[in-house]
C-alpha cells in the first residue's frame, strides 16, 4: 500500500476494488475511488412491447458524476498518481471534464480541461468549475482541444485523461462485465452512441474477455449511433464541423475510430447514424417512462428504434441499449420543451382548479 493519504487508500467499493484481476493494477497502485460502476439494468417494458425484444437499459448516469466516463477516469486518476504525475488534462465535450474534475480534486491533482466554446452544456461546465478544474474554452471545436491537448501531453508533464489514454478503456470495460453479470449471459444486441469512439471500443473488449473467461459463450452485435451531422465513421470521412443538437458527441474525427469500426465489423454489427430529430423524441419518451436523460444517451434509443423499423432486432432477442449520461447534465433541453410551471395563489381553489380537480 502506498503512502498517498487517507483518500486514496484502497477502499472495499468501486470498481477497480470490484474487478481489480482483470484490471492493469498492482497493491502499490494508490486507488481514486467515488465508488463508480455496478449501475442498475433496467428493463423497459414500453421498449420491449414496442420492437418486440427484451429491452434492457445501462442507466450510466447513476455513476458518481453522472456519465460513464468515472468507470475510465478512476483508473486513469489512480494510474496518474501512481506514475507520480501532478496534473492531469483533457478535451471535454463536457461528461471528461466533470469526471476528471472531480476524480483529480479527490486525488490532489491539478486538472485542465479544454472545452468547445458554447458548446458544453450547463451542468457539466458547472461540474468542472466546481471541483476546481483550470477550464479553458476553446474557439474551436472538440476535434481542436483535442489535438492541443495531444500536443501539451506530448512536451510537459501533464498526463492526457482523454480515452486515448489506455487506462480509460480498461476501466471502462467493466460496464460489459456488469451487463454479463446482470443478464447471465451476453446480450444478443447491444445498442449505443459513439462520439470519439472509446466507449465502444471498451464495451467490446469487455465482452470478448467474458468470452476468454468463459462467462459467456457468444459476442453480441455491436451497433453504435453518430448523430447524422457529426458522423465520420458512418462517411468514411472526418466531418470538419460537425454539428447536433447532441453536444455530448459533437464529433468529427473520433479519436478511437478503429475500436469502433473493428467492434462493427468483427461483431457483424454497424455503425449508423440517427437525426436529431430521432434524438430528441427518444429524449423524450424515456422520460415519459421515468428515465431521465442527456440527448447523447438518447441516441441509442433512437438506434435501436432505427433498428426495428428495418427488422434488424429479432424477435425476442436480449437487447442491451447503453444510457450514458444523467439528464440533469443538460437542463436547457429538458425546459425548453416542457409544459412550463403556473403561477397560482397561494389557495387551494385555483389550485384544484388549474389541475382540473375542482
Ligand atoms: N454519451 C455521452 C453522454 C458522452 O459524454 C459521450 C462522450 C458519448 C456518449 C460518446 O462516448 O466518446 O466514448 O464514443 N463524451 C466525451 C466527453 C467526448 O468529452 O465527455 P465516446
Amino acid at each position: 500500500m502506498s503512502s498517498a493519504g487517507p483518500l486514496t487508500v484502497a477502499g472495499k467499493r468501486g470498481l477497480i476494488h470490484r474487478w481489480r484481476e482483470h484490471l492493469p493494477v498492482t497493491g502499490d497502485t494508490p486507488i481514486v475511488t467515488l465508488d463508480e460502476g455496478d449501475t442498475p439494468l433496467v428493463y423497459s417494458e414500453r421498449l420491449s412491447a414496442e420492437v418486440s425484444a427484451e429491452v434492457w437499459l445501462k442507466y450510466e448516469g447513476l455513476n458518481p458524476t453522472g456519465s460513464f466516463k468515472d468507470r475510465g477516469m478512476t483508473l486513469a486518476i489512480s494510474k496518474a498518481l501512481e506514475e507520480k504525475s501532478r496534473a492531469v488534462v483533457c478535451a471535454s465535450t463536457g461528461n471528461t471534464s466533470a469526471s476528471a474534475a472531480a476524480y483529480a480534486a479527490r486525488a490532489g491533482l491539478v486538472c485542465a480541461v479544454l472545452i468547445p466554446e458554447g458548446n458544453v452544456a450547463l451542468g457539466k461546465l458547472a461540474q468542472a468549475l466546481v471541483h476546481g478544474a483550470r477550464v479553458l474554452e476553446i474557439e474551436g471545436n472538440f476535434d481542436a482541444a483535442l489535438e492541443l491537448t495531444k500536443e501539451m501531453a506530448a512536451g510537459h508533464a501533464v498526463t492526457i485523461v482523454n480515452s486515448i489514454n489506455p487506462f480509460r478503456v480498461e476501466g471502462q470495460k467493466t460496464a460489459a462485465f456488469e451487463v454479463v453479470e446482470a443478464l447471465g449471459r451476453a446480450p444478443d444486441v447491444h445498442v449505443m452512441p459513439v462520439g470519439n469512439a472509446g466507449n465502444i471500443t471498451a464495451y467490446w473488449r469487455g465482452y470478448n474477455e467474458a468470452l476468454d473467461e468463459k462467462w459467456i459463450d457468444s459476442l453480441p452485435e455491436m451497433h453504435g449511433f453518430q448523430a447524422e451531422g457529426a458522423n465520420p465513421i458512418v462517411r468514411g470521412e472526418p466531418v470538419a464541423d460537425p454539428r447536433t443538437i447532441a453536444t455530448a458527441i459533437r464529433i468529427g474525427n473520433p479519436a478511437s475510430w478503429r475500436g469502433a469500426t473493428d467492434a462493427a465489423t468483427l461483431s457483424q454489427g454497424s455503425i449508423r447514424s440517427v437525426r436529431d430529430k430521432e434524438i430528441l423524441e427518444a429524449y423524450r419518451s424515456l422520460a415519459q417512462e421515468g428515465i431521465f436523460v442527456e440527448l447523447a444517451s438518447a441516441a441509442s434509443i433512437a438506434g435501436l428504434r432505427q433498428m426495428s423499423e428495418t427488422g434488424a432486432i429479432p424477435g425476442g432477442s436480449t437487447v442491451v441499449c447503453v444510457l450514458t449520461g444523467h439528464g440533469l447534465k443538460d437542463p436547457d433541453w429538458a425546459i425548453a420543451g416542457a409544459p412550463q410551471p403556473r403561477k397560482v395563489p397561494a389557495a387551494l381553489g385555483p389550485i384544484l382548479e388549474h389541475l382540473d380537480l375542482a
